[in-house]
């Protein structure tokens, strides 16, 4: 069975239908770690490039987001992390189309090579929440209170698919059976308040998936929830990522979260990447004071007790005024002149790995690039 599109001019699902999902989610199901998961393909999803975003504020214009580029590879996970306001959400935002009216976007954002900020509405409406689903922080904003799951889980069908509600609500228990949501026929009827936060997640990845995604974005997908729930909830969005055959892109504060999740990690400072590479590139050997100041801010990578907490002191910039130079000069440990008169573009750091330094070789030669913070006493 699969599910027939409402509006001729968007192209059917490509992805598996309802038997094909429930086949995939049974051969997925050991998959536990980014290891066992199927790996990217060569094809390019998504490609974003010199995205910008400005809002034009009583204080001064906000540069939110001051070029952004990458590519998101076919089922790649890909970690955008960086401390609060560095432009994770806006320029994943952009991606949505969630902006509000006064946001200034520019650049471009080709979803299978078509740019969505030039696109019809029509088109674009087709695309996002279909073809480009997210996944939100708090599950309670995004669900209403006052209808049942198996409504909104039916509706978001319905609004991209003509097919006959009991066809939507029977794709909707399939879904809340993927993402292990238990007697999910009976769990149809009820409200989200009834559900456990953990839960709740997991009707946002089901609602997310439901319209066979390419993309899937997942912004601090599990910050509001406890360890073993965060864990459990990341190891979902893995096993759904391969039953639907989707890319993510997961973004986080926690630099944490994206070791073992994510196949390349893009590190933003002030509203530009300013490392981006292989995750274990960028965990092992860092190549911008800033990513090992987060590597230095992790309570512990393997384990031990005894490792020494090295924070970031002081706070990220205005975005309304920019220092001049490297963003990072008024906290950098390596700071020179050179640093506070010319911010340095992202720049070949080896292999796909690239970094936005002016001493990026201090940082590959030493032991330890986190010990360039000081110890917290
Ligand atoms: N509508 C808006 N008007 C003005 N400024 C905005 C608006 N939306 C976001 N900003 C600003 O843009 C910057 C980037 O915000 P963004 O939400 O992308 O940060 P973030 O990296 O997602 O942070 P967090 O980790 O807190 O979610 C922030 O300084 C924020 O205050
Ligand atoms: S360019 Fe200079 S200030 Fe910026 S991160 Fe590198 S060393 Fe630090
Ligand atoms: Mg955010």
């Amino acid at each position: 069975m699969s599910l027939t599109p409402a509006t001729p001019d968007v192209p059917a699902p490509a992805g598996p239908g309802t038997a094909a999902v429930t086949e995939a989610a049974e051969e997925v199901h050991t998959a536990r770690t980014l290891a066992d998961s199927r790996p990217p393909g060569d094809e390019v999803i998504l490609a974003v490039e010199n995205l910008t975003v400005e809002f034009p504020t009583d204080d001064g214009v906000v540069r939110a987001v001051r070029g952004v580029d990458y590519e998101l590879h076919a089922r790649e996970v890909l970690g955008i992390v960086g401390e609060s306001g560095s432009g994770k959400s806006v320029s994943s935002m952009a991606v949505m189309g969630l902006l509000p009216g006064s946001a200034r976007v520019r650049g471009s954002i080709r979803y299978r090579g078509q740019d969505l900020l030039t696109m019809r509405p029509k088109e674009q409406r087709g695309l996002r929440g279909r073809k480009i689903a997210m996944i939100f922080q708090d599950p309670m904003t995004s669900l209403n209170p006052v209808r049942t799951i198996g409504d909104q889980l039916a509706e978001a069908v319905l609004a991209h698919h003509l097919v006959p509600r009991k066809q939507a609500l029977g794709r909707a228990r399939e879904m809340l059976e993927l993402v292990g949501i238990p007697q999910a026929g009976r769990r149809l009827g009820a409200y989200p308040h009834e559900f456990s936060g953990g839960m709740r997640q997991r009707v946002m990845i089901a609602m997310a998936i439901i319209n066979d995604p390419d993309v899937i974005i997942a912004d601090e997908p599990t910050t509001a929830l406890d360890v073993t729930v965060q864990a459990q909830i990341l190891e979902k969005l893995l096993e759904v990522k391969d039953a639907v055959d989707a890319a993510i892109l997961l973004i986080t504060h926690d630099l944490g979260v994206i070791a073992g999740m994510a196949h390349r990690t893009l590190v933003m400072y002030a509203g530009k990447p300013v490392e981006i590479g292989d995750t274990d590139d960028v965990f092992y050997e860092p190549r911008m004071p800033y990513t090992a100041g987060l590597l230095g801010s992790i309570p512990s990578l393997d384990g031990e007790r005894d490792v020494r907490l090295r924070p970031i002191t002081g706070s990220p910039p205005s975005l309304i005024s920019l220092p001049p130079g490297c963003p990072f000069s008024p906290r950098c440990p390596l700071a020179t002149d050179v640093c506070r008169e010319t911010e340095p573009p992202l720049a070949d750091a080896g292999g796909r790995h690239l970094a936005a330094c002016h001493h990026s070789d201090q940082l590959a030669e030493a032991a330890d690039a986190t010990a360039f913070f000081k110890e917290e006493r």
